[in-house]
C-alpha cells in the first residue's frame, strides 16, 4: 500500500536568519514512518527540518513552511492508501518576510502573523482524499474532548492525542503515552517507546483500512 506520513516542526520566516517554530522532535513520525515500511509498505515522509536519519526504505520529502508542507501533500495525497498527519504544522506565519536581517532599534517590535493553511483539514476537501485519514493532537486540556472535536471537524478516521502537558512525554522524548479517538469509541494505548507504539499504531491503522474495505 502507498503511505503518506507529515512529521516534523515546520520553520516560518521571519527574515533571512530568523524564523518561528516549535517544540516537535519529528520521532513520533519517524517512527511511524519505519515502521510502514518494516511492513512492507511504500512509504512517502513529508518532514520539516530534524535532526533524524530518515529511515530505510522511505521515500523522503523535506519542507521547511507549512505553505510548502501543504503543496508537498496536495502533489501526492491522490494516490495514497492511508494518510497519517503526525506533523506539529505551525498554526500562524509572519505576514511578511523581511528581505533583510531586521535590525535591532525599538524598544518594541511587533510582529504581524496570519493563519497557514489547515493541511489536514484540506485532506477530504479540497484535496478529495478518499482513503484512511489519522491526525494527530497535542493537547494540554480535555485530551479526549478536543481530539473528538478535531475528528469530526477534520473529518477524520482516527485521531492520535496526546497530553503533552505531562512530564517525561509526547515533544522532544523517546517516550510518548497516546490515547486513540475513533468515531464511536476510545482506546488508550499506556506508556511506551515511540518505537513500540508506531508499531502497535501502524498496527491499528491498518486494521481500521481493512476494515473500512469490507
Ligand atoms: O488543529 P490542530 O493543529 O491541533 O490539529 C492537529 C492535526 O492537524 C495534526 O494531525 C497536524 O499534523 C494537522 N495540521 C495540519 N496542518 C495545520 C495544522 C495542523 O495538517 N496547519
Amino acid at each position: 500500500m502507498h503511505i503518506l506520513v507529515t512529521a516534523g516542526p515546520t520553520r516560518e520566516p521571519i527574515d533571512p536568519v530568523r524564523f518561528l517554530t516549535n517544540r516537535s522532535s519529528g520521532k513520533m513520525g519517524y517512527e511511524l514512518a519505519a515502521a510502514f515500511a518494516h511492513a512492507g509498505h511504500t512509504v512517502l515522509l513529508v518532514s520539516g527540518p530534524t535532526a533524524l536519519d530518515v529511515p530505510d526504505r522511505v521515500d523522503f520529502l523535506p519542507v521547511e513552511t507549512a505553505a510548502e508542507m501543504h503543496a508537498a501533500v496536495a502533489n501526492h495525497l491522490e494516490r495514497m492508501d492511508i494518510a497519517v498527519f503526525a506533523a506539529a504544522v505551525a498554526d500562524y506565519t509572519p505576514s511578511t518576510v523581511a528581505p533583510e536581517k531586521v535590525k535591532k532599534s525599538a524598544d518594541t517590535l511587533t510582529l504581524e502573523l496570519v493563519k497557514t493553511p489547515d493541511i489536514l483539514g484540506s485532506a477530504r476537501t479540497p484535496f478529495g482524499f478518499a482513503g484512511t485519514l489519522v491526525g494527530f493532537a497535542a493537547e494540554t486540556e480535555n485530551l479526549e474532548a478536543n481530539a473528538r472535536e478535531k475528528l469530526t471537524r477534520k473529518r477524520c478516521d482516527l485521531i492520535v492525542a496526546n497530553d503533552v502537558s505531562k512530564p517525561g512525554i509526547g515533544f522532544d522524548s523517546d517516550q510518548n503515552e497516546i490515547l486513540l479517538v475513533y468515531p464511536d469509541h476510545s482506546e488508550a494505548l499506556p506508556q511506551a517507546s515511540k518505537h513500540d507504539l508506531a508499531h502497535q499504531l501502524v498496527q491499528a491503522i491498518l486494521e481500521l483500512y481493512t476494515a473500512q474495505k469490507k
